[in-house]
């Protein structure tokens, strides 16, 4: 992993401007979330460019361009276009040699597009790979659910991967169980269609985001902790030797719950929940680029990623930070 990158949308909507919204306060968002403010995408910023931006922001900290990338995945639930946007963020970064397809895992995505990208890497078939985790959910967000709409945030990380002769990504697990997909989703809603001759179609919409958030919640305090203990364990470290755990930020509190099952101090459970909500695809890399920004990892760090969300889906990976 030798470059990360971000990009943000410019509105910034905090708590305050929510309670004028809807029914809440920033005293319940704050307690129970840890969000403060979040950002959203107007109509003015596209998200293809915000992508593509998080993407070049990458390459830039590596000292790669455009045109080294072998592989684009870009990690989203929200593309432009149905049939993917990851066609469009290469276009827009100058990507011309790479293959670009989308990765829909929700939550998880960002932390699955790595897994598959480090595939394609040792296989030795690709040597250079982008991948790309942005997400506008405020388009898909009923902004009269005060209990979804304080949630979720916009914005777009990136990280850039290279083949070396010591691989920094030393193994992953990932989860599915497609028993609690109802427990999260922007489901299709269908309406038939008369065709011909008695048969019909049917035309679909979107709708806005639901979730069954103490469900949810469950599954996360219980799931993510047991998959990362399971990582560290067979692949013989102790929780202590990582120097940060980047997990997906749903919930300040999850953060909390995992830090202490496993037995780690909070300052190694990497947040920013506050400045950003829930972006989905793109939080794990938006909290990553802000230490590596700090100074707070240096190459050869032993890093834990976790993702984990719709589907349900959930799945860690344990890396080591730069090049060494
Ligand atoms: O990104 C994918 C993964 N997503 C997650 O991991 C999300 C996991 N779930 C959560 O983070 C939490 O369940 C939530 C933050 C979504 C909700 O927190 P909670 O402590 O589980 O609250 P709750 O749903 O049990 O609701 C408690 C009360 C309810 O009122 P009653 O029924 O007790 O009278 C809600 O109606 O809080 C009420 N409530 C609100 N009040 C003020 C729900 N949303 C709000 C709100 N403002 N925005």
């Amino acid at each position: 992993m030798t470059g990360v990158g971000k990009a943000l949308p410019a509105q910034v909507v905090t708590n305050d401007h929510m309670a004028d919204l809807v029914n809440t306060s920033d005293e319940w968002i704050a307690t129970r979330t840890g969000i403060r403010r979040r950002r959203v995408l107007g109509p003015s910023q596209s998200f293809s460019d915000m992508a593509a931006q998080a993407g070049h922001n990458a390459l830039v900290q590596a000292g790669r361009s455009a045109i080294d990338v072998d592989l684009l995945i870009l990690a989203t639930s929200t593309p432009e276009d149905l049939f993917g946007g990851a066609t469009r963020v290469q276009r827009t970064l100058g990507a011309a040699r790479a293959v670009a397809w989308d990765l829909t895992a929700a939550c998880s995505g960002f932390v699955f597009a790595l897994a598959t990208a480090s595939q394609y890497i040792q296989t030795g078939k690709y040597r250079t790979v982008l991948v790309v985790g942005a997400e506008v959910l405020s388009r898909w967000t009923n902004w009269q659910d005060r209990t979804t709409c304080v949630l979720f945030g916009d914005g777009a990380g990136a990280v850039l991967l290279e083949a070396a002769s010591s691989p920094g990504l030393l193994d992953f697990e990932l989860r599915s169980d497609g028993m609690g997909a109802e427990h999260l989703a922007i489901e299709c809603q269908v309406e038939a269609v008369p065709l011909i001759g008695g048969m019909e179609a049917t035309r679909g919409n979107f709708a806005p985001i639901s979730m069954n958030g103490r469900e949810v919640y469950r599954f996360a305090v219980q799931a993510v902790p047991d998959l990362i203990e399971k990582l560290l364990a067979s692949n013989g470290f102790a929780a202590t030797e990582v120097k940060g755990y980047f997990l997906h930020q749903a919930n300040q509190r999850i953060l909390d719950a995992v830090a202490h099952r496993l037995n780690v101090p909070i300052e190694q459970m990497a947040s920013n929940i506050a400045h950003y909500g829930n972006t989905s695809s793109a939080s794990v890399p938006l909290i990553l680029d802000e230490w590596v920004g700090d100074g707070k990892l240096r190459p050869g760090d032993l890093i834990v990623l976790a993702g984990f969300g719709a589907g349900l889906s959930w799945g860690a990976l344990i890396a080591r930070w730069g090049r060494f």
